[in-house]
């Protein structure tokens, strides 16, 4: 019995390592950032007139946290670390996909970033639509619906 009550404790200490919910902290952190940048970007799109002043930063501030993103999966920060998390186990079961989703997205948003540098409305709706749809991609397949 003591044997067993030791092993759960080591186990649980283990599940809460620092590590993990430092990760899940950091990447929650940083897709609710731009998250709010997105939603930014889409009123001003939608608005007709896009305020580039505001635009412009928010697409820069999506292209600097999309590639962060990165190193915020490190393994064991997923649902077995026992950590409010909706990420999925099969992000770390399917690597080579979840890292092409974060790669395709790192690219849309630097093309964003690019267009709303140079002021190019019709050039930022189409990047504005690919990086949508990456983000619809990797939540539909790896993020748990919430
Ligand atoms: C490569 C996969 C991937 C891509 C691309 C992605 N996300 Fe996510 N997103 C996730 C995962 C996984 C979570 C869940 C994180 C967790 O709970 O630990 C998440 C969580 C979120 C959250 C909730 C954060 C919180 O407060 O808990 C928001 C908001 C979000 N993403 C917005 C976006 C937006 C907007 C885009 C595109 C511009 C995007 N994401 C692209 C995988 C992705």
């Amino acid at each position: 019995m003591t044997l067993f009550a030791g092993s759960y404790a080591a186990y649980s200490a283990y599940a809460a390592s620092p590590e993990a919910t430092n990760a899940v902290n950091a990447r929650k952190a940083n897709y609710k950032e731009i998250g709010g940048a997105f939603k930014t970007i889409n009123d001003e799109l939608k608005s007709g007139a896009p305020d580039m002043n505001t635009v412009r930063p928010s697409a820069a501030v999506i292209a600097r946290r999309s590639a962060l993103q990165l190193k915020f999966f490190p393994r064991g920060s997923g649902p077995e670390s026992g950590l409010k998390t909706r990420a999925k186990a099969e992000i770390w079961k399917d690597s080579a996909t979840f890292t092409k989703l974060q790669n395709d997205m790192v690219s849309a948003a630097n093309q964003l970033s690019a267009a709303a540098a140079k002021g190019d409305v019709a050039a930022m709706s189409a990047a504005r639509n690919t990086l949508g749809g990456t983000c619809k991609s990797c939540h539909d397949r790896f993020r748990v619906p919430g």
